[in-house]
């Protein structure tokens, strides 16, 4: 129930915005689900997809540094909040104006934990990423003092989604330290309890309103579907994202209590992307358990210019062997959105502690 309300919360806060029209600023913190090319700017960086076949379903075909064929969840959301999608960080000058608008400072391979994805060699992980926010803090102070940044700050939506890398490219990875130094349950410890810094970091720098885009179901992507002998989903690894999500949000209760006017939310989209890989013919898709890129026993699962790319993108739920479509951003980011806004602002009730 608290979880609902939370929702209701952010939604109210997300209603507001269309009579402030323009005014809506969205600050983006995240992986390659939401990565809009910050990597490109990262000279040895591994994590990356500014080639062919990424973008070809983008606007231009243009491969941007998206992890997919087209738009992300996060474009998509944009989109329907009629507002642009932020631009990379890494892209802007400290004293460009772009930064009053709202910035994404997601990058491919990061996690909650500083050595996740250490195999890609460059990443920006979330502790990067909110060192960043504070110096875009410093650059929008600089640009309209402190009291206009504080307010800036204090109305923006931030949207926040990390973890999937802590297991697939960490934890999960039988040739690294984490997954042989602790068990599951000391190593989700050590998640939430990196992540509730984190969000308590954020808060201090101004940040209120900001939405934790949970795990989805990590053991059916194609990456680790290959692992199992007839290709099915790894139950263990469900039952582990689906433990981090009930943590993040006993984590995000807590923070709201004890955070003054903190409104933090959880966004619980497990169900809603495992029913899509469960029936993907109900939302017109053809195949779930394999990538339309054909890449699914590569490390990190990326897609290569010489890949075999299916023929007909659409009817794939996933593009890479760790990426969804751009139709199933397009499925996932309406199931999300209608979340947001199912009910209507006049109706969020008070969040009793
Ligand atoms: C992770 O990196 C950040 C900055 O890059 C640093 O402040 C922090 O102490 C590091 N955390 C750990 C556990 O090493
Ligand atoms: C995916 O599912 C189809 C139909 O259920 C099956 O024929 C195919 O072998 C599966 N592919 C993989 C890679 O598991
Ligand atoms: C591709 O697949 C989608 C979804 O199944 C379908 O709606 C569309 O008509 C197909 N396009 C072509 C050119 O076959």
């Amino acid at each position: 129930m608290a979880a609902i309300c939370n929702v209701l919360i952010i939604s109210a806060a997300l209603a507001a915005a269309p009579s402030m029209a323009t005014s809506l600023v969205t600050f983006v913190f995240g992986d390659s689900l939401t990565e809009v090319g910050n990597n490109n700017y990262l000279q040895f960086s591994l994590a990356k997809s500014n080639y062919p076949f990424y973008g070809v379903d983008y606007i231009g075909g243009k491969a941007t540094g998206r992890f997919t064929n087209g738009r992300t969840i996060g474009d998509i959301i944009s989109s329907k909040l009629g507002i642009p999608a932020p631009p990379p960080y890494l892209s802007l000058a400290p004293n460009d104006d772009a930064l009053l608008e709202g910035v994404n400072y997601a990058s491919g391979g990061a996690g909650i934990l500083n050595d996740t994805g250490l195999y890609f060699i460059q990443r920006l992980s979330f502790d990067d990423q909110i060192k960043n926010f504070e110096k875009t803090k410093e650059s929008i102070k600089a640009r309209i003092g402190e009291k206009g940044a504080n307010k800036l700050c204090k109305e923006a939506v931030y949207f926040i989604g990390l973890g999937s890398n802590d297991y697939v490219n960490n934890f999960l990875q039988p040739f690294l330290a984490d997954g042989q130094q602790y068990t599951h349950d000391e190593f989700l410890g050590l998640l939430i309890s990196t992540l509730g810094e984190q969000l308590t970091r954020l808060y201090r720098l101004g940040a209120r309103k900001m939405l934790f885009h949970g795990l989805g179901p990590l053991g059916c992507i194609p990456s680790q579907r290959v692992k199992s002998s007839r290709g099915q989903c790894l139950k263990q690894v469900n039952l582990w994202v689906q433990q981090f999500n009930s943590e993040v949000q006993k984590l995000i209760a807590n923070l709201n209590r004890h955070l003054p006017s903190a409104q933090l939310t959880f966004a619980d989209t497990y169900q809603a992307v495992f029913d899509l890989i469960d029936n993907p013919t109900a939302y017109g898709f053809k195949v779930s358990n394999t990538s339309c890129c054909n890449v699914d026993t590569q490390l990190g699962g990326l897609c290569v210019p010489n890949s075999n790319v299916c023929k007909n993108h659409s009817e794939y739920v996933f593009w890479d062997a760790f990426h969804p479509s751009d139709a199933a951003n397009e499925v996932l980011a309406g199931k999300l959105f209608a979340e947001l806004f199912s009910h209507p602002p006049s109706a969020a009730p008070v969040p009793s502690p």
